[in-house]
């Protein structure tokens, strides 16, 4: 069984989605543990609701990037984590973490990248009065929603909707293909460490 660490900022309906894949036992994963660095985020109570081990930074009480990194790669590896899964993470990942998990690090965004990169993106395809907008899942770099992608999954934007119905549409197709695609990341490790 695969063993996946979550690492979330905010909201964590991703993180939900989930958790409920796995309880429904569509994605074959176990979640080790939830990276936060909001300790007030809801996305906790997420967790400990079902008994998730939590571990929450504040960013600020520390020098640098590099030193929250490494007291997160120690938690990591503690946890023995095979991959890390970012849902609404709102930090880029730096050198450290990079370097500890190469090509174990996977993202979800909500536009078809390369369009509309960083943040606010729903409402950059509205502002862009794009017809056809949707989430991307690919591997995290070293830049700002640049790595390979892993998979797209299109959603019309029609010519009534407001930017909140844009944001239904983006998290209701969220919640399906995110867990979907990691479950196929999750077999295909598996096949590949096994055959
Ligand atoms: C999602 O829209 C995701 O694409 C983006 O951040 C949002 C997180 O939402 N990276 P939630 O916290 O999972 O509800």
């Amino acid at each position: 069984m695969r063993r996946i660490a979550i690492f979330a900022s905010g909201t964590g309906s991703n993180f939900q989605a989930i958790v409920d894949a796995i309880q429904k036992g569509n994605l074959q994963a176990t979640i080790a543990l939830l990276i936060c660095d909001k300790p007030e985020a809801p996305v906790i109570e997420k967790a400990q609701k079902t008994n998730i081990p939590v571990f929450t930074f504040s960013p600020k009480e520390f020098a640098s990037k590099a030193i929250f990194e490494s007291i997160i790669c120690e938690q990591l590896q503690e946890a023995k984590v095979d991959f890390i899964v970012l849902a609404g993470y709102m930090r880029l990942i730096g050198p450290t973490l990079l370097q500890a998990y190469p090509n174990k690090i996977i993202n979800l965004h909500p536009s078809l990248l390369p369009a509309f990169p960083g943040k606010e993106a729903i409402k950059q395809a509205v502002q862009a009065g794009v017809k056809i907008t949707g989430i991307t899942i690919h591997y995290v770099d070293e830049g700002m929603d640049t790595g390979p992608i892993i998979a797209q999954e299109a959603v019309e934007i029609s010519e009534d909707d407001t930017l909140f119905d844009v944001e239904r549409k983006i998290h209701q197709v969220e919640h399906i293909f995110y867990p979907q695609t990691l479950q196929k990341l999750c077999l295909r490790e598996y096949e590949e460490e096994y055959k």
